[in-house]
């Protein structure tokens, strides 16, 4: 097993945006984040992006407006246009996940490997008709054995575990999340296994502890070392 050092940063958002937050972006940011057609919306990306590039600028040792993103290509499709992202530059092997729900956000960093997090503000879903959309038959089981005060807690668990094992894999959620079995019912750190393209097939995946009112999980190859 590789020892893989993986570090988290939860966040609170701020509600506005401020002038710091506008001077880290980039031009195709900005361009992006005019392309919203909600103020609500605008705010979150660059106020999320900034963040993001706050936490990823201090770890790089470098200013947050110098480093540059782009995308692997898809594993499924090999598109460049909604594969994972990466840092282009400074030169790094660092890798990143990025995951925001209203004002909370989760920033993951991994030194070696790939990384995925997720991370949902808790609000009540329609879980039958999603459950049937993105839950395998076994994992439906699973919910419907539960009191109903519980079903929607064990559904955020498992949506946000194959969210952040779909963004390990580089996919992101556009996949038949029924797939990815997820082992809602088995608390804390459970074993998934998922491969897509040359990525790997075994992935780790702890629920985090990303403060009150959030759900959210960390997916990773393996791991000796993690640093919340
Ligand atoms: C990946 C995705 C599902 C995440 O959406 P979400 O869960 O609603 O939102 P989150 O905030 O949790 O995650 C968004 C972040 O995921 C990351 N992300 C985007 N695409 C990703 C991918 N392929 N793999 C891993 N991470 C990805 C980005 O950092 C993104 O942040 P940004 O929107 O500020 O750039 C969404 O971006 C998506 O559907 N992308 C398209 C994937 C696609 O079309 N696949 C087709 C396969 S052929």
């Amino acid at each position: 097993m590789s020892t893989i050092e993986a570090a988290l940063w939860p966040l609170v958002l701020p509600r506005t945006v401020s002038r710091d937050d506008r001077l880290l972006l980039n031009r195709s940011e900005h361009e992006r984040a005019a392309r919203y057609r909600f103020e609500a919306d605008r705010t979150a990306f660059i106020t999320g992006r900034a963040a993001l590039r706050r936490v990823l600028g201090n770890q790089l040792n470098t200013q947050p407006w110098r480093i540059e993103f782009s995308r692997s290509p898809c594993p499924a499709c090999a598109s460049v246009e909604h594969g994972p992202p990466n840092i282009t530059s400074p030169d790094t092997r660092l890798s990143f996940s990025f995951s925001r729900s209203g004002d909370r956000a989760l920033v993951a960093v991994n030194q070696r490997g790939p990384i995925g997090v997720d991370l949902e503000i808790d609000r009540t879903n329609d879980v039958d008709a999603m459950a049937r959309q993105c839950l395998s038959l076994k994992e439906r089981a699973y919910l419907d054995r539960l009191p109903p005060n519980h079903r929607q807690e064990a559904f955020r668990r498992a949506w946000v575990r194959k969210g952040a094992v779909t963004k390990a894999s580089g996919i992101g959620g556009s996949v038949d999340l029924t797939r990815v079995h997820v082992i809602p019912q088995e608390p804390g750190r459970v074993t998934v296994r998922y491969r897509l393209g040359r990525r790997p097939g075994t992935w780790e995946v702890s629920d985090v502890d990303a403060g009150p009112g959030v759900t959210a999980a960390l997916a990773l190859p393996n791991f000796s070392i993690v640093r919340f």
